[in-house]
């Protein structure tokens, strides 16, 4: 069966709190939380494999096309697996994931593969979906958009309690200057700057967004 999308976009930079936000949100609204992020993060950690070196544009599109991403929801989110294989948090966080996923995400044909996988996540039923593009290019007609920010500063540290070593500002540069679907505030989006928010704060300066029942 097919419904009309009703999906709630969630764009920002990194470790602003996209994820923590919108998991929240699609829990007390009854939605499917999709983490695009994870899918252009096991793209990479499949092209790692292969050998080849993310700067590569043209080795990356070509490994791209061997490898087949699968996103099975459990508990009321997409999980992703590489043919066939599901992936753990490490896997998607490594280090050389965080190194080489934005250049694997600037590759427009691995674009075009996830954009049309993100669109048919819709027919699931309603979601909240986050990621760099989402408000702009995957779903530029839905109503609920927001933006997430927070301060570079409060973002790497963010990062850092969270025990992992990342290129905050790095992977920023090379996802808002990129030429294919680069970070941009969505039009009609609603910015929350959330650097001197809690988490709760943040989750409830979205909630208060919405209207009534946006899902239904
Ligand atoms: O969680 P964090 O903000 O650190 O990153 P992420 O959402 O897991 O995304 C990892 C990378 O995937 C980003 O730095 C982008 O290069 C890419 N990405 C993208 O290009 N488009 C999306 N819709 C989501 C992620
Ligand atoms: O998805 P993204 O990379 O944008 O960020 P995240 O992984 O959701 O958030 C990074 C860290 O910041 C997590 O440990 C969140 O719990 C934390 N966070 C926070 O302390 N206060 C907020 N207002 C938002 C997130």
């Amino acid at each position: 069966m097919s419904f009309e999308p009703s999906v709630i976009t969630i764009d920002g930079p990194a470790a602003s709190g996209k994820s923590s936000v919108a998991r929240l949100v699609a829990q007390r609204r009854g939605a499917i939380y999709v983490n695009t992020g994870n899918m252009y993060r096991a793209m990479t950690w499949a092209v790692l494999q292969t050998g080849i070196d993310p700067h590569n544009a043209e080795a990356v599109r070509l490994a791209a096309e061997g490898i087949t991403l699968q996103s099975p929801v459990v508990d009321g989110q997409t999980q992703v697996a590489v043919n066939g294989h599901t992936l753990s948090q490490d896997d998607l966080n490594s280090d050389p994931v965080n190194r080489g996923v934005s250049l694997v995400a600037r590759v427009p044909e691995v674009r075009a593969r996830l954009v049309a996988d993100q669109r048919a996540l819709a027919d699931l039923g309603p979601l909240v979906m986050e990621g760099r593009d989402i408000g702009s290019v995957v779903f530029p007609d839905s109503p609920l958009k927001f933006y997430i920010d927070a301060s570079e500063e409060v973002r790497s540290a963010r990062r850092r309690a969270q025990g992992h070593t990342d290129q905050v500002a790095e992977r920023d540069r090379l996802d808002s200057t990129r030429k294919t679907s680069p970070l941009v505030v969505p039009d009609g989006a609603i910015v929350i700057d959330n650097s001197h928010l809690t988490l709760e704060g943040a989750v409830q300066a979205v909630l208060d967004a919405l209207p009534a029942s946006p899902l239904t």
